[in-house]
Formats: C-alpha cells, sequence, structure tokens
C-alpha cells in the first residue's frame, strides 16, 4: 500500500504527536461544558479513537454518515444522509470531527442540519485542512495539519474505500487516480 504513495506528508507519530496538542486545546476548551462529539464516518474513525483517547472530559460520542463523493476525487456537492435518526443534539454543545476539509460542501451541509435541531453551541475539528477557496462557506474551529490541494490516503482516508488503514498520510501517486 505504501508504495502507492508519491510522498509521506505526515508519520504515525507526527499525526500522534499533533493529536496531543489538539486534545490539550480542546480539553481546554470543554472543561465546563457537557460535550458531545459527533464523527462523521468513514474518514473521521481512526482520527477519532486516537483523538477522543487524548480527552479526558465525560463527553458523548455518536456518528453520522454521509455521502459527499462517487468514487472519484472532486465533490459533487450533493450530501445524502444515509442515517435517519440523527443524533440526540438539542441543548447540548457539539463538536464535529472530520477527516478533512476541501470543498466545504460536507461540513457545511452536516452543521446546517445540526443547528437546526437547537444545540447549544456547534464548532468543528478536522485532521486535514486544503489551502484551497472554499466552496462552501464553513470554517474549522481546529485544524491538525494544513495541506496543499493535493488528493491524500491514509489515517482515515481512502481512495475508493482503499488506503484507510495506512498509518501514515501521503499523496497518492497521480497514475493511480482513474482520470
Ligand atoms: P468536501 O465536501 O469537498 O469538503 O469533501 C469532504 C470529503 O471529501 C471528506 O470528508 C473526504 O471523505 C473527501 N475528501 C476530500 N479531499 C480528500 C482527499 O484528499 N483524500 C481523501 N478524501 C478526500
Ligand atoms: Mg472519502
Amino acid at each position: 500500500m505504501q508504495d502507492d504513495l508519491e510522498r509521506i506528508l505526515f508519520d504515525e507519530q507526527t499525526i500522534l504527536a499533533r493529536l496531543d496538542e489538539l486534545a490539550a486545546a480542546i480539553t481546554n476548551d470543554y472543561r465546563e461544558r457537557e460535550l458531545t462529539v459527533i464523527a462523521v464516518l468513514n474518514g473521521s474513525l481512526i482520527f477519532m479513537a486516537d483523538l477522543l483517547r487524548r480527552i479526558p472530559l465525560p463527553l458523548k460520542l455518536d456518528c453520522l454518515s454521509v455521502a459527499s463523493y462517487h468514487g472519484g476525487t472532486k465533490s459533487t456537492g450533493e450530501v445524502v444522509f444515509r442515517q435517519v435518526a440523527l443524533p440526540d443534539v438539542e441543548g447540548r454543545h457539539i463538536l464535529i470531527l472530520d477527516d478533512i476539509l476541501d470543498s466545504g460542501l460536507t461540513l457545511a451541509a452536516i452543521r446546517r442540519k445540526l443547528e437546526g435541531e437547537n444545540p447549544r453551541s456547534v464548532r468543528v475539528c478536522v485532521l486535514l485542512e486544503k489551502r484551497i477557496v472554499r466552496t462552501a462557506e464553513v470554517n474549522a474551529d481546529y485544524v491538525g495539519f494544513q495541506i496543499e490541494n493535493e488528493f491524500v490516503v491514509g489515517y482515515g482516508l481512502d481512495y475508493m474505500e482503499r488506503y484507510r488503514n495506512l498509518p501514515c498520510i501521503g499523496v497518492l501517486r497521480k497514475e493511480l487516480i482513474a482520470p
């Protein structure tokens, strides 16, 4: 699998060291608040597991499943909610966790949907943020790493459902991406 990478951007040790910092910031900000984490499946699974174990606060965890991609490397803009029952967000402080902020369409749609359920607050935490002009207006409150506009895989991120179990994050070789 690692041979399919053009280059490695962040190895496992670098990722985990950054998660220590992110977790410390989140722990500090939510010390007096009842936190509900909503993880966006499937890309945030590994990030979520490693991050939450570094946050020593009582919190609730729920997951949302959406589809915004149809196999390629570009967002189609259409966000389909696969889960019928939405997590219970009313009156709670919500922290949305996602793998990557790209066009922003996915997170904007999720945020809009959750804000309609009367939460106390909504914040967004992403492992990666691409340095691009976003299609949808959405900001992340906590960002692991900023990256250039390249297609990356590993540590939860996939290309056609592969590479999620790579322990590092890297740029996929261009010739492996279907035109
Ligand atoms: P957005 O709606 O364009 O912000 O896309 C968000 C989703 O697209 C993410 O949650 C990922 O699943 C996927 N995505 C965007 N960029 C990448 C990438 O570089 N590698 C893998 N998945 C990506
Ligand atoms: Mg994906």
